[in-house]
């Protein structure tokens, strides 16, 4: 089964066609980031527009590249939400275009549900229960998967998502946009244990929330205090360990909440996904963390686990899927229905 995903939930037009719910056939991904980047963040208005702009020129440049006509396509795959209005308006919009036109049905996608599949776009899956963490720009949630489509939702973030505590950070840093790869990068030469920066609701007393804009405020702070009294030399040093102990308090904070959720769930596996899946310190210390605890770990590939369409064509397929197994059970148990 081929299905045309589409995903325009924030600031990345992206088609795909995927075979079967792992086979990615092929991928058209444009990102406005260089759009944005002036404004220091994503423009809700200048996204939808940019959205409308690209996408039906990369549906046809994916189409004519793959050699595929609507005739090689079986489904039509969409994320309807979460997202900015405008932008998942485009996308939505598009596949009711085509729908119509080719004759094909639309499945509706949840961006953050197709995130988390995007761990299983691998020949290897991941061994159930598992746990997920999803950590972008605009969510940061705990998940105990028990299979696709059946989740359990434990916690997520009560304030900043995790991705968007790295940009505002790297905002304050004179850092540009997007600051999670620029904070990833100068942690790597800083020292982390400089700045005492707090670990927020890590303690019994707290179950699977999560919350980073204190720690965002303690950031804050700390540049303010500092920054001024800084010859320019060491400029780049304080910026460095700002950024390394600003993303241990972070990635102590993700573990803090997965070591309680393996204790209490003992899952087989851990997945990662979202754009900070990126962040080469977390996966480090997530790998460590999977080892000592004999978990397997799964994190996608660069390009799935940034916002993408193969992801959102994949889960359409286990959707379809399941929906077709069970009107045929229901077929063959009775042919009166
Ligand atoms: O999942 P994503 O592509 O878009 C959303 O659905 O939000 O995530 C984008 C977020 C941005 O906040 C970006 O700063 C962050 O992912 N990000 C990173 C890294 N690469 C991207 N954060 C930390 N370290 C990285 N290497
Ligand atoms: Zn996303």
């Amino acid at each position: 089964m081929r299905i045309l995903g589409i995903e325009t939930s924030c600031d990345e037009t992206s088609l795909a066609v995927v075979q079967d719910g792992v086979t990615v056939l092929g991928v058209e991904t444009l990102s406005q980031i260089k759009d944005h980047t002036p404004f220091g963040g994503v423009v809700p208005e200048l996204a939808g527009r940019l959205h409308l702009e690209s996408i039906h020129f990369l549906a046809g440049k994916l189409l004519d590249r793959l050699g595929l006509t609507s005739n090689d396509i079986d489904y039509i795959a969409v994320t309807f939400a979460p997202g900015l209005v405008g932008s998942l308006l485009v996308g939505v919009q598009f596949a009711n275009g085509l729908a119509l036109g080719w004759q094909k049905q639309i499945i509706k996608i949840h961006h953050l549900e197709a995130h988390l599949y995007s761990a299983f776009m691998v020949p290897q899956k991941p061994s159930l229960p598992a746990l997920g963490l999803v950590v972008s720009g605009g969510h940061t949630l705990l998940v105990l998967i028990r299979d696709i489509g059946h989740y359990e939702m434990l916690g997520s973030t009560l304030d900043d998502a995790v991705g968007e505590a790295y940009d505002k950070i790297a905002k304050l840093m004179d850092l540009p946009y997007p600051g999670g790869p620029q904070i990833d990068k100068r942690a790597v030469l800083g020292q982390k244990n400089r700045f005492p920066f707090p670990r927020s609701m890590c303690s019994d007393a707290y179950g699977y929330e999560m919350s980073f804009s204190g720690l965002k405020t303690a950031v804050r702070y700390t540049l303010e205090k500092e920054k001024p009294s800084l010859i320019p030399e060491n400029l780049d040093v304080f910026k460095n360990d700002v950024a390394a102990s600003f993303q241990q308090a972070v990635i102590d904070t993700l573990l803090y909440k997965c070591d309680k959720a393996v204790r209490e769930f003992n899952p087989k596996s851990l997945l990662i996904c979202g754009g900070v899946a990126a962040n080469k310190g977390l996966r480090a210390d997530l790998k460590i963390f999977c080892e000592e605890r004999k978990l397997e770990l799964f994190v996608p590939e660069f390009m799935l686990c940034t916002d993408n369409a193969a992801m959102i064509a994949g889960l359409a397929f286990h959707r379809q899927s399941a929906a077709t197994a069970f009107v045929e059970s229901v077929e063959a148990s009775s042919p009166y229905i």
